[in-house]
């Protein structure tokens, strides 16, 4: 017979204790992009909502604005950073393959005295959620009693300013948040998924493969088919959130405030439409500031509306996010 193994548990429930944002200095309003996509201010505000976005300076690296973002959640959770088990980060534009940023994040941070386990996942504009995801099973699973969530972008590295699909977009920032034990619920059952037969519809141009063969081949940056990324959002996402709430047994109506990733204005709206959404219940439309900052968008969100009082702490959210992969996942969350 084998050798009984000891198992271990560990909080109940889960719940988000505390966010931060970081938003780089340098803000970038549409007139400076809209010359080399033959563009307009109206068009960019019409088709996304976006007025302006911030991109990261020299100094505001990934690293840098993770920091700062973790900084913030910690002091909003009231804990240490000596007290995190483990430090995930949600990103697609830390620019080298290995070693993990997280590891130096954790490190500078003093994560766990600076040795918390730490790992980056790639699931682009859902990497939050999916990091929230694990960091709930973590909690409750017993393999660490408080989990630094980060989302954070440097777009602007991978943005092909030339590419009218792409160059008013994106954004730079970080967002994070301390997971931790709760007596009761605050995290709701996560529904997510992925769809790799559509992989090709929001991607690097170049592969480091094809650059190591072709030292000659541009850069890599982002594309995206836009149209095909939009009509699967509206029809697709949207039944997600509904399934999200469903699972956690709360009707629209009971909302305190809806934050989906930061797309495009008029994904939100579709999806607030197809909710049904009451028109009380606060929207996150951070993107008309921030733009599309991917992995970044929830947690900056969140923290936007918590700051201005359009949310209150305790209040429920829906959080969903959608992006290249294509992957997906939304969950019902108490907000810290
Ligand atoms: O975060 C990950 C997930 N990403 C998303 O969810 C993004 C989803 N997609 C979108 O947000 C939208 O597709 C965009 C905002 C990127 C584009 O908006 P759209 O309404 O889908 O534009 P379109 O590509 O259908 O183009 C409409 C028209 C075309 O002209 P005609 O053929 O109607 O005469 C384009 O040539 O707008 C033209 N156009 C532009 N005009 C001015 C396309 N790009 C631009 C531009 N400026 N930048």
């Amino acid at each position: 017979m084998s050798a009984p193994i000891r198992p271990r548990s560990g909080a109940p429930y889960a719940r988000i204790m505390g966010v931060g944002g970081y938003r780089p200095v340098r803000v970038v309003p549409n007139s400076e992009l809209i010359e080399r996509i033959d563009s307009s201010d109206e068009w960019i505000q019409s088709r996304s909502g976006i007025k302006t976005r911030r991109w990261a300076g020299d100094e505001e690296t990934v690293t840098e604005m993770s920091l700062a973002a973790a900084g913030k959640a910690l002091a909003h959770a009231g804990i240490s950073a000596e007290e995190i088990g483990c430090v995930i980060v949600a990103t697609v534009t830390h620019l080298k393959q290995t070693p993990a940023v997280a590891t130096d994040i954790a490190y500078r941070l003093g994560a766990g005295g600076g040795r918390a386990p730490a790992f980056d996942i790639s699931a682009a504009c859902a990497g939050f959620c999916y990091g929230l995801t694990l960091a709930n099973d973590m909690v409750r699973g017993g393999s660490a009693e408080y989990v630094l969530v980060i989302g954070v972008e440097r777009l602007s590295d991978l943005t092909n300013p030339d590419d009218r699909s792409t160059a008013f977009i994106f954004g730079d920032g970080a967002g994070a948040v301390v997971v931790g034990p709760s007596e009761e619920p605050g995290i709701g059952p996560v529904v997510w998924g992925s769809d790799g037969a559509n992989s090709g519809t929001i991607s690097q141009s170049t592969s480091w493969e094809a650059l190591r063969d072709n030292p000659e081949a541009a850069f890599p940056t982002l594309t995206m088919e836009g149209q095909t990324v939009f009509r699967w959002a509206v029809w697709e996402m949207a039944k997600v959130c509904q399934e999200a709430l469903d699972a956690a047994g709360v009707e629209a109506s009971q909302l305190d405030a809806f934050i989906p990733h930061q797309a495009n204005m008029r994904i939100t709206d579709a999806m607030i439409k197809a909710l049904k959404l009451p028109p009380d219940v606060p929207v996150a439309r951070d993107i008309a500031e921030t733009g599309n900052t991917s992995a970044a968008s929830i947690p900056l969100a969140m923290e936007r509306m918590l700051e201005s009082g359009e949310a209150a702490a305790g209040g429920t959210a829906l959080v969903m996010g959608f992006g290249a992969g294509l992957v997906y996942a939304g969950q019902v969350i108490t907000l810290p």
